[in-house]
């Protein structure tokens, strides 16, 4: 009797130190990632933001940065000429400075997403110079010292290299980049200044004209930090990462930052079992951040979305999809458990 008490006593203490284990041995996404210096982030969408308890949980357990989706974009923010619309992304910064998570501002010049008092309106190139200047200096001051870093202009190029056609280029003219910069800079000092973009990360005509013009920005003075890469993926295409790192590596080369600034990875169009494709999808983003991670000048990943649940891909596409690290249940994905694995062995 005294043996059987003895055994049901030492097999409930390995239970309980693995129950203890398992409970207490675990760190969050953000923890390992913060071990090595390092920005994990995710966008914030405010619909679930608002409703979903679970979202916010997940967002502020698992990351210790976040993107705002939607709600500083032109028409969110400024919906009329004299009307500013904070209230929803004041909320979401106060989440992220409550969770000592770091902000990122997205955007302040785009061709999309603009009001129709911008898009209807013919103005003079002095008024939309004023209007852009007014407008990015009353966001970025909004938000001086809580925001730490921000796309300033967004998507200006088209896949050839060239200008991409738009309001801020056909009336102010191509120095409407530079002036964005030097607006922003003038508001906020301190914060990092961005150009994202994507289709940039590889060598190419579209990446080689961004390059060009950051160095030429950075060697006339003007304030800029970095490029982002949006770096929106499918595993139906294999990234050749090599020419990653060496794009990245030239960026090291001026004095540059990069970061991966809106991640995702598409599962949709495969043949394979899903299994399988979930298993590409965690070797794409492992492979990402790994050349971030040995890039001196890369710390930072944003993936675009918390959940699955919530993607802008399914919208987009019409097709189902799950290209984020954490499923409709807010179980994590082989992506995370791969990338989770990464920060922990570097
Ligand atoms: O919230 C409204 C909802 O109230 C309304 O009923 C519904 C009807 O259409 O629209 C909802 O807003 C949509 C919003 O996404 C939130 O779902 C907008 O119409 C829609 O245009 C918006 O799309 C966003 C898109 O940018 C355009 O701004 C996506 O969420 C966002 O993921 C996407 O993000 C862009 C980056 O900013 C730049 N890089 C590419 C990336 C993907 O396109």
């Amino acid at each position: 009797m005294k043996k059987k008490i003895f055994l049901f006593s030492v097999l409930l203490l390995f239970f309980m130190f693995f129950l203890f284990k398992s409970f207490y041995g675990k760190h969050y996404l953000r923890e390992v990632a913060s071990k090595n210096n390092f920005l994990i982030g995710a966008s914030v969408s405010s619909s679930p933001f608002l409703k979903d308890e679970q979202y916010k949980i997940t967002l502020k357990n698992e990351f210790n940065l976040l993107t705002i989706e939607d709600d500083m974009k032109f028409a969110r923010i400024h919906p009329q000429r004299n009307t500013y619309n904070f209230l929803i992304p004041d909320l979401i910064v106060e989440f992220a400075e409550e969770n000592e998570m770091k902000v990122r501002g997205h955007t302040l010049v785009w061709h999309a997403t603009l009001p129709d008092w911008i898009k209807d309106k013919k103005y003079t190139k002095e008024e939309l110079s004023s209007i852009l200047k007014s407008h990015i200096q009353t966001v970025v001051s909004h938000y001086k010292g809580k925001v730490y870093t921000w796309d300033v202009v967004n998507e200006a190029y088209n896949d050839d290299g060239t200008l991409r056609d738009n309001i801020w280029l056909r009336t102010i003219g191509p120095e409407y980049i530079e002036l964005a910069f030097q607006w922003a800079h003038e508001a906020d000092p301190n914060a990092l200044l961005f150009y994202n973009d994507y289709s940039n990360e590889g060598l190419n005509q579209k990446s080689d004209a961004i390059f060009e013009m950051l160095k030429s920005l950075k060697k006339r003075g003007v304030s800029i930090d970095g490029v982002g890469f949006q770096m929106h993926s499918s595993i139906t295409y294999e990234k050749n990462y090599e020419v990653i790192k060496e794009n990245i590596k030239r960026y090291k080369d001026i004095g540059l930052e990069v970061h991966i600034t809106e991640m995702d990875v598409k599962i949709q169009h495969s043949n394979k079992s899903q299994k399988e494709r979930l298993q590409q999808q965690a070797e794409m983003y492992s492979k990402t951040l790994k050349l971030c991670l040995s890039s001196s000048n890369c710390s930072s990943l944003v993936t675009w979305g918390v959940t699955d649940k919530y993607s802008w891909i399914p919208n987009f596409t019409g097709e189902e999809d799950s290209p984020l690290l954490f499923d409709e249940k807010y179980r994590a994905k082989p992506s995370y458990e791969a990338i989770y694995k990464l920060f922990q062995e570097n």
